[in-house]
């Protein structure tokens, strides 16, 4: 069993010797750019951890998990630009640094390296991985097309919410899991399991996501503060202080005021809405609702029958994850 810190090492070093492709250079650099700004690097870290989780050669998951932050990286190129975001990783966002179609493009470019780089996993549980890998993609697609929907939507619930962000981010973390589970000989019903912990834990990262949109440290978090807020996300925070605003009606029109507004200052409304947010305690209300699926999350890794003491660096993962300021 390796510490996290060396799974990181070792995403790091292969990425740091992958070439993605040279010219046109206009399509490569933002790629080499965005992969290299570094990250946390959780889901490649995940795919690796749980390959030895079932006793696995994690050197065998290396390519799948070069994928998934291929992927992941994709992902988030796109997610800046339909989020208008400035800042990534404390630096530019591509589209900013370079323009929207390069943005566009050099992220389809990336999403097609991703499939490269699974392809090259071992033929046994190659269709499998494929299978999985696909499933998820689309997934975080539907989950995208949703949160950009709710931004327009006046009325969206909690279980909206929930299932929103467990298609744009929490599938991820257990498609990782999951894939990294079956490169490491897991039976498919324990992938499953792996893939529900891995589910539940990407529910409470999301919301901790939101929450540090809001109340992070910018230097630290690398995000333009308050993104959520100016683009009107229907965060589990905006959800529970429109619910919550119902029984005061100075607050519900302070509230409705800046959600409707066609133009406003940016700071001003980040200013004004984190004082709601604050007064209402929502923030307190969301950590409840992070801790709930944590330990539901957890649930599904007891459940698996493998020896508890390799459970312990999942759990720390985990735990470190609740804790993020970053
Ligand atoms: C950002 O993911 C996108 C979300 C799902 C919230 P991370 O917080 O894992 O981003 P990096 O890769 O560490 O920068
Ligand atoms: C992340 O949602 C979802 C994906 C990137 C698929 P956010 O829009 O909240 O992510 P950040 O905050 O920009 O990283
Ligand atoms: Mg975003
Ligand atoms: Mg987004
Ligand atoms: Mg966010």
């Amino acid at each position: 069993m390796n510490s996290i810190s060396s799974y990181q090492d070792q995403v790091e070093k292969i990425i740091k010797g992958k070439s993605f492709g040279a010219n046109p250079k206009e399509l490569y650099e933002p790629i080499s750019y965005i992969m290299s700004l570094g990250g946390k690097r959780l889901r490649p870290v995940l795919v690796l951890m749980a390959c030895d989780f079932f006793g696995g050669d994690s050197s065998k998951a290396l390519h799948p998990a070069l994928a998934i932050e291929l992927f992941h990286n994709f992902t988030l190129v796109h997610d800046d630009l339909m989020d208008n975001a400035p800042l990534r990783r404390s630096q530019q966002t591509v589209h900013e640094k370079w323009n929207n179609n390069i943005a566009i493009l050099s992220g389809d470019a990336m999403m097609v390296r991703a499939y490269q780089e699974i392809c090259k996993s071992d033929m046994a549980n190659l269709s499998r991985l494929l299978e999985i890998f696909s499933d998820t993609a689309v997934k975080v697609c539907e989950g995208q097309q949703y949160d950009m929907n709710y931004e327009i939507l006046p009325k969206v619930s909690i279980a909206q919410y929930l299932k929103m962000i467990e298609l744009k981010t929490a599938v991820l973390l257990g498609g990782a899991l999951k894939i990294g589970a079956l490169v490491g000989g897991a039976k498919e019903e324990d992938a499953q399991r792996l893939y529900d912990f891995g589910k539940h834990i990407g529910i409470a990262f999301q919301l901790q996501d939101d929450i540090l949109d809001v109340f992070a440290d910018v230097e630290k978090f690398g995000k333009q503060k308050g993104g959520d807020i100016i683009a009107n996300k229907k965060t589990y925070l905006l959800l529970k202080a429109i619910e919550l605003s119902e029984g005061n009606r100075y607050m519900k029109e302070e509230l409705q005021q800046w959600i409707n507004a066609p133009q406003f200052d940016a700071k001003e409304k980040v200013d004004a809405v984190t004082n709601i947010y604050n007064f209402l305690n929502v923030k307190e209300l969301a950590r409840v609702e992070m801790k709930k699926h944590f330990d539901l999350a957890l649930t599904f890794l007891s459940d698996i029958p493998v020896e508890e003491s390799k459970k312990q660096n999942l759990i720390a993962f985990a735990d470190s994850l609740m804790m993020r300021e970053v």
